[in-house]
């Protein structure tokens, strides 16, 4: 009997056929993309805000451009990967509504204030440290644009891991006040850093699904597991303490064990109540309107183009 389009579709997957956007696939798959592929892009554009909010205050000219540079990829990221969202049959104008109207999630990390210049470490350290370990993976999902994009968004990552790591190195060398502002900041990100990851895998409606369609490689957990344990070994070199009393190595399991995640902190944040949910959005609400002048020169620009071509050719 003829296998159906879904059966062709799996095989396909199964046998690391990367599907591309004319090819056909299950509504679910199309949809679940759109999902994910979004609120990442989401992410990446909110995430400028809390690093941007310090370019103006960084110690020295060096950090300043790092910072600057870093946060202008961050704008890339978003860009492309609103691109790939788009080759899904998506409008941009309705991913920026879904967004602004509060439709779609981005990453709860960015919700949290950035209240000293050691958290520009932290954040470069963990925050992009926890996206690089679930982007890696994200370089071999079984869309093809999506992957692309990553393969790009990768490599710039690993400059803001290892810009943010440098700067934490340097204050773990500096003055008794700046050894305790790092370990504050430390504080203060580690447990929304491993929130990153999503909730357990025995809470998470789409890892199941997600797998089979090669969307995610590994699952919430076990990256999250991953990043503790890379994370231990790089706290020793900084001097700083990870702020959970259960981080223990386990030998058997060959893994650090770690304590529970505050999972009423996590759903709290994601449903709209963290410290900066409503100010981030504001902030990008006000941005996209006060640009509006700039898609309409663009536009403008584009139709007085494409008006040129057509007499030209004519
Ligand atoms: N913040 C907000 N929402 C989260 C979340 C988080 N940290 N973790 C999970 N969720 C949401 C999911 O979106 C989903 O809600 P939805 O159905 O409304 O979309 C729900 O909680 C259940 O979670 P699941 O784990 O079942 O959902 P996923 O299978 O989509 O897994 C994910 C969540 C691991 C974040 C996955 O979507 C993913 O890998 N996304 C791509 C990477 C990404 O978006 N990273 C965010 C940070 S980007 C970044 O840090 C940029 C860097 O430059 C700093």
């Amino acid at each position: 009997m003829e296998a159906s389009m879904e059966q062709k579709f799996q095989e396909k997957i199964d046998n690391d056929i990367r599907i591309e956007p004319k090819d056909w696939m299950p509504e679910k798959y199309r949809k679940t993309l759109i999902r994910q592929i979004s609120q990442h892009a989401h992410s990446e554009i909110v995430g400028m805000l809390p690093e941007g909010n310090w370019i103006t205050r960084a110690p020295n000219l060096r950090r300043k451009v790092a910072l600057l540079a870093k946060v202008q990829d961050e704008a890339g990221h978003g860009l492309y990967l609103y691109s790939a969202c788009e080759t899904l049959g998506i409008e941009r104008t309705e991913l920026i509504d879904q967004l602004h109207t509060g439709k779609a999630k981005y990453s709860s990390i960015f919700n949290y204030p950035t209240l000293t210049w050691a958290d520009m470490g932290t954040i470069g350290w963990l925050v992009d440290g926890a996206a690089i370990m679930n982007q890696v993976p994200l370089c071999r999902c079984s869309y093809g644009p999506y992957a692309r994009a990553m393969v790009r968004v990768c490599k710039e990552e690993s400059f803001h891991q290892r810009q943010g790591y440098e700067l934490l190195l340097t204050l773990s060398k500096g003055t008794p006040e700046q050894k305790e502002m790092l370990q504050e900041s430390v504080n203060r990100w580690w447990w929304p850093a491993l929130m990153m990851f999503g909730p357990n895998d025995a809470d998470s409606p789409h890892t199941a699904q997600s797998m089979a369609w090669k969307i995610k490689r590994f699952t919430n957990d076990e990256l999250r597991q991953r990043f503790v344990d890379m994370c231990v070994e790089q706290a020793e070199i900084l001097g700083v303490s990870l702020p959970d009393p259960d981080l223990k190595w386990n030998e058997e399991r060959g893994h650090y064990d770690f304590g529970e995640i505050n999972w009423d902190e996590f759903w709290n944040v994601v449903r709209g109540n963290g410290p900066c949910n409503k100010d981030r959005i504001n902030t990008r609400v006000k941005a996209h309107e006060n640009g509006q002048w700039v898609r309409d020169a663009a536009s403008a620009y584009a139709k007085k183009q494409s008006e040129k071509k057509s007499v030209s050719v004519a």
